[in-house]
C-alpha cells in the first residue's frame, strides 16, 4: 500500500489488525520488510503500521534526508491515516526517529519500543566509518554495502542455526536504493544527541534488544532504559540487532505484554 503525504511524497507501507496504533519504523538499511513476523504475529494485539521511511522500499526517493524529516513524513503519515496517537516502536534508525518524534510531535506518542539502538550520536570514529560507507556505495552499490553489514546484524546463534533469516536480510538490504541508504547515512551522521530528553520521556517505555546484538550491545540499553524514568528493559537470548526478525516469536511476546499492561492502564 502507498499513501500520500501533503508535500506530494508518497510513504509505502504493510498493515496488519485493528485495536491501538502499533507505529514499526525499521532500521538502516532496511525497510517494512524488517517487521512481517510482527504484522503476523501482534496483529491481534493492535494495528500493526510499517512504513518504509523516504528513500527506503517502496517510498518515494526524495530528499533532505534527516531524523526530523523521517520525524515528520511519520506524523504526515500518521495524520494521512486519520491515526491521533500510535505506540511508536523503533529499531536501532527506527529508535533515533523516534526521539525525533518525541521532540517534534510529541502528542502523537502514546507509548515507546525503543528496539537495539541508543540516544547517543555518532562518535568521530563511527562518522568517518559512515563516509567511508558512503563511498564505497557510490562506488560498488548496495550488494558491497550488504557484504559489509550482514553478519555483524544478526547475532551469532542466528549464524549458526538461522541461515534463512541472513537470506532475507540480504534481500532487503540490496534492495534499498541506492541514494535512499547514502542520505540515511548523512542522516545519521548529522543526528543530534538525545541523551538529554531521556529523563523527560513521560511515555510508558520499553526498551526490548538482543543479548548477542554487537551494535548496540546489552550495555547500551541498560545505560538507555536506566535512563528513562518507569522505563522497562528486556533482553532477548539467541538474538542480536535484528531481533525483531531473529526471534519474532519472542519480540512479539514482550511487545505484547507492554501494550496489554498499556490497554489494563
Ligand atoms: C540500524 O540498524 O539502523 C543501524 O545499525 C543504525 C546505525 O548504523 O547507527
Amino acid at each position: 500500500m502507498k499513501t500520500r503525504l501533503p508535500d506530494g511524497l508518497e510513504l509505502a507501507y504493510d498493515e496488519a489488525g485493528s485495536g491501538i496504533a502499533l507505529l514499526l519504523v525499521h532500521g538502516f538499511p532496511h525497510d517494512h520488510g524488517l517487521w512481517e513476523g510482527q504484522l503476523a504475529g501482534l496483529s491481534t494485539h493492535a494495528r500493526c503500521l510499517a512504513p518504509d521511511l523516504r528513500g527506503f522500499g517502496g517510498s518515494t526517493v526524495r530528499g533532505p534526508y534527516s531524523m526530523d524529516r523521517y520525524a515528520d513524513d511519520l506524523a504526515d503519515f500518521l495524520g494521512a491515516l486519520g491515526i491521533p496517537r500510535a505506540v511508536v516502536c523503533g529499531l536501532s534508525l527506527g529508535g533515533y526517529v523516534a526521539f525525533a518524534m518525541l521532540r517534534r510531535h510529541a502528542a502523537l506518542v502514546r507509548a515507546l519500543v525503543l528496539a537495539d539502538t541508543r540516544a547517543t550520536p555518532d562518535t568521530a570514529e563511527t562518522r568517518e566509518g559512515r563516509a567511508r560507507l558512503v563511498a564505497l556505495v557510490e562506488r560498488e552499490g548496495m550488494e558491497a554495502l550488504a557484504a559489509r553489514q550482514l553478519e555483524g546484524s544478526v547475532g551469532r546463534t542466528t549464524l549458526a542455526e538461522r541461515p534463512q533469516v541472513l537470506d532475507s536480510l540480504r534481500h532487503m538490504m540490496t534492495s534499498v536504493p541506492a541514494q535512499g541508504a547514502i542520505g540515511a547515512l548523512h542522516a545519521m551522521m548529522e543526528r543530534p544527541d538525545s541523551t538529554a530528553q531521556l529523563a523527560r520521556i513521560g511515555v510508558p517505555t520499553l526498551v526490548v534488544g538482543g543479548v548477542e546484538d554487537t551494535i548496540t550491545p546489552p550495555d547500551v540499553l541498560r545505560a538507555l532504559a536506566g535512563a528513562i524514568p518507569g522505563s522497562r528493559l528486556e533482553l532477548l537470548e539467541g538474538c542480536g540487532h535484528v531481533a525483531p526478525m531473529e526471534r519474532p516469536d519472542a519480540f512479539n511476546h514482550v511487545v505484547a505484554g507492554f501494550l496489554e499492561a498499556l490497554l489494563d492502564d
